[in-house]
């Protein structure tokens, strides 16, 4: 894997222009541009698959039984033809590099199960461009992975105001994960690939899963393989990460400073995030604006 990695990314410092690349050797990092668009073309895959399968298994009578009108389909449709314009594009720029589609279990039950995966993977691609951005060293890149993730957030946003009748509501600032965050999301959608892909230098963290309502002040449980009382949930929101320490069976308060929009759980071993500290998750959370306000109002009539 190390040396495919080492490969790719020698491959892409010959292939983009000098100056971004010297800055950023300079800065002690390489330039994995390569695998940076083939790790975005892998999620890419997965949901262009993800619009294109459920949308040929459930029809406009599917979505009718379940209560959704005709045009809420067709703008799903239109959706699936966006993710399949950034594989296109991911591909084109890639050329004979490219990685290419696997085969997937995304877990779709019904249609509700379908629009509930499609916030859940719309807002993970959000946050796994923003977190990639600084690792990007071509300035064209950049400007297309940022031209992609806002279309992304919109589609999530689309998604929970207009078809889920939440309200959607982003709080001040996205939240980035890392390559190996995003790909512990991804990878239990994911069967197998071709064995002809190339390698990414990314590995799964085991899942955690979290019950009760994340939100502010409330506990909270959380469960996975390796997760032990007295190591810490933290907390992604924004820009920001809180901790609070996992008391007995899982148990976990919720830092008051969590308040809405789409927030991850990592269970770490301490108080500092990276990937050595991580045990477990990603765990995904969409806290309603209306959750918070809600509590707002119940806690001023006390
Ligand atoms: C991406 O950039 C961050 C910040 O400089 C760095 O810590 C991280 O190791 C980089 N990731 C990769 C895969 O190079
Ligand atoms: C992600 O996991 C891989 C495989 O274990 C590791 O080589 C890499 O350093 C990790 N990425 C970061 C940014 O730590
Ligand atoms: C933890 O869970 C066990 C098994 O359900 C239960 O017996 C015990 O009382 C719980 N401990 C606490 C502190 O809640």
């Amino acid at each position: 894997m190390l040396t495919k990695y080492a490969v790719l990314a020698a491959t892409a410092a010959a292939a983009v222009t000098a100056a971004p690349a010297q800055k950023r050797a300079a800065a002690g990092q390489a330039d994995i541009d390569i695998v940076i668009l083939n790790y975005a073309l892998t999620l890419e895959h997965l949901e262009n698959a993800f619009y294109r399968d459920s949308l040929a298994t459930y029809d406009a009578a599917a979505f009718q039984a379940a209560g959704y009108p005709e045009w809420v389909r067709q703008r799903f449709v239109e959706i699936g033809g966006h993710e399949k314009a950034h594989v296109d594009f991911l591909t084109t720029a890639l050329g004979d590099q490219a990685t290419a589609e696997c085969t997937y279990n995304f877990g779709v039950t019904d249609v509700n199960s379908f629009i509930a995966t499609s916030v859940l993977l719309e807002g993970v691609g959000e946050s796994a461009y923003l977190g990639a951005a600084q690792n990007i060293t071509n300035p064209a890149y950049l400007t297309a992975a940022g031209s992609i993730l806002t279309v992304e957030s919109r589609h999530a946003g689309w998604v929970q105001s207009s078809v889920q009748q939440g309200d959607g509501f982003p709080s001040a600032f996205s939240t980035p994960l890392n390559f190996n965050q995003t790909f512990s999301l991804a990878a239990p959608l994911i069967t197998s690939c071709p064995s002809t892909n190339p390698a990414l230098p990314v590995k799964a963290f085991p899942a955690a899963t979290v019950s009760g309502d994340v939100c502010g002040g409330k506990t909270i449980t959380i469960s996975g393989e390796g997760v032990q009382s007295g190591q810490f949930a933290a907390f992604l929101t924004g820009l920001n990460t809180y901790y609070a320490q996992i008391g007995d069976n899982g148990s976990v308060q919720v830092p008051a400073e969590v308040k809405y929009g789409r927030v991850y759980i990592v269970v770490t071993s301490g108080q500092s995030l990276s990937d050595d500290t991580t045990i477990a998750g990603p765990a995904v959370a969409d806290i309603p604006l209306s959750a918070g306000e809600a509590e707002k109002i119940y806690s001023q009539q006390q």
